[in-house]
C-alpha cells in the first residue's frame, strides 16, 4: 500500500438521480491489480463507488444492476477509464438469475477472485405491527438471502482462486434501525452472522469473508428514506461530525479485499460510521 487516500470530487449527472463520484488517488494495494471483482448493486451509491475504486486498482470489474440500467452503464463507463469490466443484470432475490449472472461473469472474466455482496436496500419504512408477511419475506430476500445466494454460487469459483468475500451489513443490524426499518435491520444482522458462519466454513479453502458495516452514508438510500433534518441530526450525533460518503465505505472494502493488507482477517466486521455506534 502506498501513501494515504486523497479525495477528489467529481460531479456526474444522471437521468434519475445525481451521483457524486469521488476518485481515490494514491491508495494502491498492489495485490489487487488484475483481480476479477464482482460488485453487486453497483448501479448506485456504495456499490458504484466500490466498482470504480476496484477499477482504479487495476481490477476487472463486474458492474451489476437490477432496475437502474443507466446507473450501471454510468459506473461501467467510469470504471473503463481505469481498467476492464462488464455489465450484468440480475434480481438478487432470484436464485436462477444470481446463478446465471455469476456464471456469465466467470465466463467473461475467466474466474472470480473477489465478491462484493453489496446489493440491498430498505424497501419501505413499515412498522413491524403493520407489516404484511410478503413484505417481511421481501426485506429478507433483498438484504440477506441475496448475500447467501451470491456466496453460494460464487463459492466453487472462489475455491479455485482462494478468493474472498466482502458482505455489506448495517449499523441498523446492531441497533435495530430507525423508525419502520426493524425488519431491514434484522436482515442485516443476519448478514453479520452469516459472515462469521461463512468465514468458518470457507476458511479451510483459503477464502476470507468479512463485512463492512456502514453507518449513515449519503447515497440514494437516504435521499429516499431520510429527511435532510434527520441526516443533519445524525451528523451532529456522530463523533466525527459528519455523515459518511460512498467513498468511505469503498476504501474499507479495498482494505478487506486486499490479502496483503487483510490476509489474516476473516469473520470480522469493519464499522464505517464515524463513531456513530461503537462497541467493545
Ligand atoms: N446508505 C446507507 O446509509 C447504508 C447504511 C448501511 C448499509 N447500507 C447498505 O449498503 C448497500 C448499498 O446501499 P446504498 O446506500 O449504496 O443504496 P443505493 O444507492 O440505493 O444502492 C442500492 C443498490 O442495490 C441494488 N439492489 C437493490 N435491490 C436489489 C435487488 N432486488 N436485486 C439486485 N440489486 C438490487 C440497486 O440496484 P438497482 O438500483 O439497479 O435496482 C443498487 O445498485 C445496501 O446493501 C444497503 O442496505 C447502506
Amino acid at each position: 500500500m502506498k501513501k494515504g487516500p486523497v479525495l477528489q470530487k467529481q460531479k456526474r449527472e444522471s437521468g434519475n438521480f445525481d451521483a457524486v463520484l469521488f476518485v481515490l488517488k494514491n491508495m494502491i494495494y498492489e495485490d489487487l491489480k488484475g483481480k476479477r471483482v464482482l460488485v453487486t448493486g453497483s448501479s448506485s451509491g456504495i456499490g458504484q463507488a466500490a466498482a470504480i475504486a476496484f477499477a482504479q486498482q487495476g481490477c476487472f470489474v463486474g458492474v451489476h444492476y437490477f432496475r437502474t440500467k443507466e446507473g450501471g452503464e454510468q459506473t461501467l463507463a467510469e470504471a473503463l477509464r481505469y481498467s476492464d469490466g462488464c455489465l450484468l443484470r440480475a434480481d438478487m432475490r432470484d436464485p436462477n438469475q444470481v446463478e446465471k449472472m455469476i456464471g456469465d461473469f466467470v465466463r467473461i472474466a475467466g474466474g472470480l477472485d473477489i465478491l462484493i455482496s453489496n446489493a440491498g436496500t430498505l424497501l419501505e419504512r413499515v412498522d413491524i405491527a403493520n407489516m404484511p408477511l410478503e413484505h417481511y419475506e421481501d426485506e429478507f430476500a433483498t438484504n440477506s438471502r441475496s448475500a447467501f445466494l451470491a456466496a453460494k454460487y460464487a463459492l466453487p469459483h472462489l475455491k479455485q482462486s482462494s478468493g474472498c468475500i466482502v458482505n455489506v451489513g448495517s449499523v441498523a443490524g446492531h441497533n435495530g434501525g430507525g423508525g419502520g426499518s426493524g425488519v431491514y435491520a434484522a436482515a442485516k444482522a443476519a448478514v453479520h452472522v452469516l459472515t462469521i458462519a461463512m468465514a468458518k466454513e470457507f476458511g479451510p479453502f483459503g477464502i476470507r469473508v468479512n463485512t463492512v458495516v456502514p453507518g449513515l452514508i449519503e447515497t440514494r438510500f437516504h435521499q429516499r428514506f431520510s429527511t435532510s433534518e434527520r441526516k443533519k441530526k445524525v451528523a451532529q450525533e456522530t463523533p466525527l461530525g459528519r455523515n459518511g460518503t460512498a467513498q468511505d465505505v469503498a476504501a474499507a472494502m479495498l482494505f478487506l479485499a486486499s490479502s496483503e493488507a487483510a490476509g489474516f482477517i476473516t469473520g470480522e466486521y469493519l464499522a464505517v460510521n464515524g463513531g456513530l455506534y461503537m462497541r467493545a
